[in-house]
């Protein structure tokens, strides 16, 4: 994995197609946590080999400020994946965070990249285990496989719910993916958002949502969204610079929640080192270890977001 990038925010996952050299012109100004140059699905399969070059082109001459800055290969089912790999990562050099791997269906597909990522650092130079693995579940055998997955390399830094290919790999009666379906009762997608939440989590992986597809729908865009942060994902995928702007605030924590986790924290420690007590009453509510791991969770995603504590009134 990626010391650089392993811990930096992906509130807000940038997609831009790598044929594209306007939108690759265009995709450094956008105000993104993650940027993904893509080479699979929005590149026509006659624009797919001279898409690499204009990738490399991109990482390596524009300005990419401190983001996690990453490239989508092809899926192992195609002729494309070693090639784009060989080609891009290859020669892109060290500002390359990431690869990320598309239609991921068992682990040894996780396992064949890194291995072949580990021969390509050492032929350029590149640090062992620079290049991290962004791995995206969007088959039905993909989330059957999904724990297996999450543990398969130290390079995965991230695993990814891609709604789309799912829903088609699913034969769902649906046009569009990953979008409400007012027909049904409920989310029809809950499942499938804790179980890779769960298994991206157990291995220490920081876990994505998807690309909405109404891309003028801002409002549909806030609202969905809240459907995977209220479980815990860190972000989602941006088609826009708009859609960008909203994720960004729908994954950051509010003042006032980070404020308050601060406040448990301090509440906490006082309790335990000064008074020698487990659990003790914060307003109305009783807090124990399991509020302080809580708080944890709220202060370093609020610091990640650039949050700083509100000052404290003198004298409170
Ligand atoms: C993303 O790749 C999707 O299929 O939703
Ligand atoms: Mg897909």
């Amino acid at each position: 994995m990626s010391a650089r990038s392993r811990d930096l925010p992906r509130r807000s996952c940038l997609s831009t197609p790598g044929s594209n050299e306007k939108f690759l012109a265009k995709a450094p100004k956008v105000v993104a946590d993650m940027t993904f140059l893509d080479l699979e699905d929005s590149v026509a399969p006659l624009e797919k080999e001279a898409a690499r070059a204009k990738v490399v082109d991109a990482v390596k001459n524009l300005d990419w400020d401190d983001r996690v800055l990453c490239v989508r290969i092809n899926a192992w089912d195609t002729e494309w994946t070693y090639g784009d790999v060989v080609e891009v990562v290859g020669r892109a050099g060290e500002r390359l965070d990431e690869v990320m791997l598309p239609k991921v269906q068992r682990a040894s597909d996780v396992v064949a990249l890194d291995l072949l990522l580990t021969q390509v650092e050492k032929v350029h130079g590149l640090p062992t285990g620079h290049v991290g693995i962004e791995a995206q579940i969007e088959t039905t055998r993909g989330l059957i496989n999904v724990e297996e997955i999450c543990a398969a390399s130290p390079r995965l830094e991230t695993i990814i719910f891609g709604p789309a290919d799912f829903a088609a790999s699913m034969e769902m009666p649906v046009l569009t993916g990953g979008v409400q379906i007012p027909e049904y009762p409920g989310d029809h997608f809950h499942y499938v958002f804790s179980k890779i939440l769960m298994a991206g989590r157990a291995n220490g992986l920081q876990v994505i949502d998807g690309p909405y597809l109404y891309v003028r729908n801002l409002d549909g865009l806030r609202e969905f969204a809240q459907r995977s942060r209220v479980l815990g994902y860190d972000g989602k995928w941006a088609l826009t610079p708009d859609q960008a702007g909203v994720l960004n605030e729908v994954y950051s924590p509010t003042q006032e929640q980070f404020d308050r986790a601060w406040d448990i924290l301090d509440a906490y420690r006082q309790a335990t080192e000064q008074e020698r007590r487990g659990a003790v009453m914060f307003g109305d509510e009783m807090i124990d270890e399991a509020s302080r791991k809580m708080a944890i969770k709220f202060v370093s995603r609020g610091e990640r977001a650039g949050l700083r504590r509100s000052a404290t009134p003198a004298g409170a």
